[in-house]
């Protein structure tokens, strides 16, 4: 093996200054730096990101940078800008950041420019969001749709249901919206439980549209439909696509008229500003919609352009390697202070793990290094009364950032001091803690004494925005897709790929027929044969 990662220089003085750093508490280094919020604080693009309560110093910021350089770092993320085939197992461009460029902006793939393409496609969703929008787009009993149901899995749907969830404020409230992804059938029977199919649409939401999950549960849309609307010219009326992939779109029977387009260029789990977020603009209007992409555009142009040390998604993707793969770190949490994202970290999962799961390098050959931290998370406060115990005093590290808005989109006194206070006594805990002499103090018996004590040193960033807008959405959601990107330059991985996924998928498309034909021989490992034998019976 030839790994030249951990074998570089930056790489080495980085795990010698770790054993310099690892025992130092954060209380100390803030007591030995009294402008250590003003060194790590980034205040930037409408993100006040403060990462001063972490196990670093001006060196370990300094050391990291060094290791980006190494990397050429600066040279992937303009090749990654300028639609280069950076994702090279499957020769693609990667280009999300294009489907937020503004209009008159040249990005080019083979020669050809792609911003028309990103801006027709945005202008046709436009029109037919208005039409749903203002009951102009009839039924096919003539009635307004009153209900939006994507279907879809994975980027093509958690990145909808999170953007649904995190904008509802903004959205309008006389359509009902539902989001089916399970093959499981109750997904889509409790989806439709209470919705008339006249006044039904469904995006079938689909990359490829041909994912097991998707097919399965548009086919069971339509017989659901057809059963009520009787005449199968109804679908045209009910049925839109969102895919890249018009032959598998017209085999299903959905006018190409009906269907928003994408790209190869856009990765799934990168695809919630391309035509995937449609039932999120029906949602919130084509206006808001946009603003929305001003902010990821924001964020990509402060990605672009920011100087490293200045650079947001840089130091977040830096600070998950230090605590990765110097301190051994398995999972960073995730806990948004906003009920509204409450679906943002299972959004991030997908949008992180898939990313960065892998262990091989670009060359092809096995990292040395571990890769691909678990990402968790629920919103602030609920976390605080279930598993934040393990964090404050388990015997693991746990890195977290803490996502928070100064302003609420409901404001009654006195939730958001409460909220807002909570969140920052929670990092204030975690790095500071409480120590026996403090717990002593309180006049504590001494058997209880090493239970009460907080050791502190738990590192968080804070991430401090105004209010919870489209446009921050789309901020946060750039922010952490170039934290990703930062992550897989360092450790010279594909980040646009996802082959991990695909053994899975080809073993049940074997057990299907097996489970389906109780006579069907099956010759699979012993534990596999018996749970098939147990479902037959
Ligand atoms: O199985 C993983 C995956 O390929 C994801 O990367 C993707 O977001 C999801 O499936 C859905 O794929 P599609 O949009 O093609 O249905």
């Amino acid at each position: 093996m030839s790994n030249t990662l951990t074998n570089s220089a930056p790489w080495l003085a980085l795990k010698s200054h770790f054993e310099t750093i690892k025992n130092a508490h954060i209380k100390t280094l803030f007591e030995k730096d009294s402008k250590r919020v003003q060194h790590f604080t980034i205040n930037e693009a409408g993100i006040y990101f403060d990462f001063s309560k972490h196990r670093i110093t001006e060196k370990t910021v300094e050391l990291l940078l060094d290791l980006a350089k190494e990397k050429s770092f600066e040279a992937r993320r303009d090749a990654m800008f300028s639609g280069d085939k950076i994702n090279i197992t499957e020769n693609r461009a990667v280009l999300h950041t294009a489907l937020r460029a503004p209009k008159g902006a040249e990005v080019f793939v083979d020669g050809h420019n792609v911003l028309p393409d990103v801006h027709e496609v945005l202008d046709k969703m436009a029109d037919f969001s208005n039409k749903i929008r203002n009951a102009s787009w009839k039924g096919h009993t003539g009635k307004p749709i009153k209900n939006i149901v994507n279907i879809g899995i994975g980027g093509s749907d958690l990145g909808p249901v999170m953007a649904y969830e995190a904008l509802k404020y903004f959205s309008n409230r006389s359509l009902t919206f539902r989001y089916v992804s399970n093959v499981d059938g109750s997904d889509f029977a409790e989806a439709v439980n209470d919705l008339n199919a006249d006044e039904t649409l469904f995006i079938i939401s689909s990359k490829t549209f041909t994912t097991l999950e998707t097919m399965t549960n548009a086919q069971t849309a339509r017989a659901w439909a057809l059963k009520q609307l009787i005449d199968p010219s109804a679908i045209a009326r009910h049925f839109v696509a969102v895919s890249t992939n018009e032959k598998e779109v017209v085999k299903f029977g959905i006018d190409p008229q009906n269907m928003f387009g994408f790209w190869d260029w856009v990765g799934g789990r990168y695809s919630m500003s391309a035509a995937i977020g449609l039932s999120t603009m029906i949602a919130i209007g084509p206006d808001q919609y946009h603003e929305m992409l001003k902010g990821f555009h924001e964020m990509d142009e402060h990605f672009r352009t920011a100087p490293l040390n200045k650079n947001i998604p840089v130091i977040m993707g830096l600070l998950g390697i230090w605590y990765n793969n110097f301190f051994g770190a398995q999972t960073q949490a995730v806990f948004p202070y906003e009920n509204y994202l409450k679906r943002f970290p299972a959004y991030l999962q997908q949008l992180t793990m898939e990313s960065l799961g892998k262990h091989s390098t670009l060359k092809g050959e096995n990292t040395d290094y571990q890769t691909g931290t678990v990402y968790w998370g629920e919103p602030g406060t609920n976390g605080q009364h279930s598993f934040y115990q393990l964090i404050h005093q388990g015997t693991r590290l746990i890195p977290v950032d803490f996502i928070g808005f100064k302003k609420s989109l409901n404001n009654i006194p006195p939730h958001q001091d409460y909220l807002i206070a909570n969140m920052i006594a929670q990092g204030e805990a975690l790095a500071f803690g409480k120590t026996a002499g403090e717990v002593r103090k309180e006049g504590i018996a001494e058997q209880l004494v090493p239970h009460k004590v907080f050791e502190g040193n738990r590192p968080s960033s804070t991430f401090f925005l105004d209010q919870l807008s489209p446009e921050n959405l789309g901020k946060l959601v750039a922010m952490y897709e170039h934290s990703v990107f930062v992550q897989g330059v360092i450790w010279d991985i594909n980040p646009f790929d996802q082959m991990g996924v695909e053994l899975g998928k080809v073993l049940a498309q074997n057990i299907i027929p097996e489970l389906q034909d109780k006579q069907k021989p099956i010759a699979h490992d012993f534990s596999t044969n018996a749970l098939i034998e147990f479902y037959r019976q």
